[in-house]
């Protein structure tokens, strides 16, 4: 059976990508603009589709056709953790060109990842930037904030809004975010604690950023 095809915009080290392998579908195409990033996603993935550089300067028409578009897009214009500029900010600005990608390609189901404060910044009025741009290209918005502990048996805090949106409403309706799985894996099966330098120990400061979070 022919596979669904991703596009997906930063593409940082493929953790979305993983994520859409692992359910049966077959990136074509991936952008990047960091080197690090993308020699990982290379070590991860292979050398065969990801496109370096910033997607600015890619021209929709260059992508080759695809049925979901992907985007973790950068959280730091919107995270409770950074100075909260949002659209403002250069790197907030780049919602706009998923705008411009999905204008041009109308796929079928556009998901979106980001930090759970793109619900609240600005008194709501960023994600209503957000929900209004899919509506007026005829999308079906579904979102969800999730823990990811709870999802893929990972074992870190990490709390994030998830926007699954579609062009055709029986592809909506049909779509239903996952139910939760249990955590079984604990830190100390992954990292050896006693081992691992204080660099990648989390400050006080950003300690106080990290709050449980109850899930809609
Ligand atoms: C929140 S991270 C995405 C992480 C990704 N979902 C993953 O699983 O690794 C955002 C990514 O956008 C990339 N990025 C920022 N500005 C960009 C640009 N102008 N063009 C392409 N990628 C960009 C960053 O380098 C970063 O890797």
């Amino acid at each position: 059976m022919e596979k669904y095809k991703v596009a997906s915009l930063f593409a940082g080290i493929g953790g979305i990508c993983l994520g859409f392998k692992q359910a049966g579908f077959e990136t074509v195409w991936a952008n990047e603009i960091d080197d690090a990033a993308c020699k990982t996603y290379r070590h991860n993935f292979g050398d065969s589709y990801l496109v370096q550089g910033d997607i600015r300067k890619i021209a929709a028409a260059s992508i080759p056709d695809f049925d979901v578009l992907a985007a973790g897009f950068p959280c730091q214009p919107f995270s409770i953790a950074g100075k909260q500029r949002g659209f403002q900010d250069r790197r907030g600005n780049l919602f706009f060109e998923i705008a411009r990608i999905i204008d041009e390609k109308r796929p079928r189901v556009v998901f979106l990842e980001n930090v759970p404060n793109l619900l609240n910044h600005d008194d709501g009025k960023t994600f209503l930037v957000v929900g209004t741009t899919l509506l007026q290209f005829g999308y079906y918005v579904k979102y969800a904030l999730l823990p990811a502990n709870e999802y893929g048996n990972v074992p870190q805090t990490r709390n994030r809004i998830y926007i699954a949106a579609f062009r055709d409403l029986e592809d909506c309706d049909r779509f239903s975010f996952p139910k939760p799985v249990e955590l079984t894996v604990k830190v100390s099966d992954i990292v050896d604690i006693h081992k691992s330098s204080m660099r990648y120990t989390i400050t006080q400061k950003t300690m106080r950023c990290i709050k449980p979070l109850s899930v809609s």
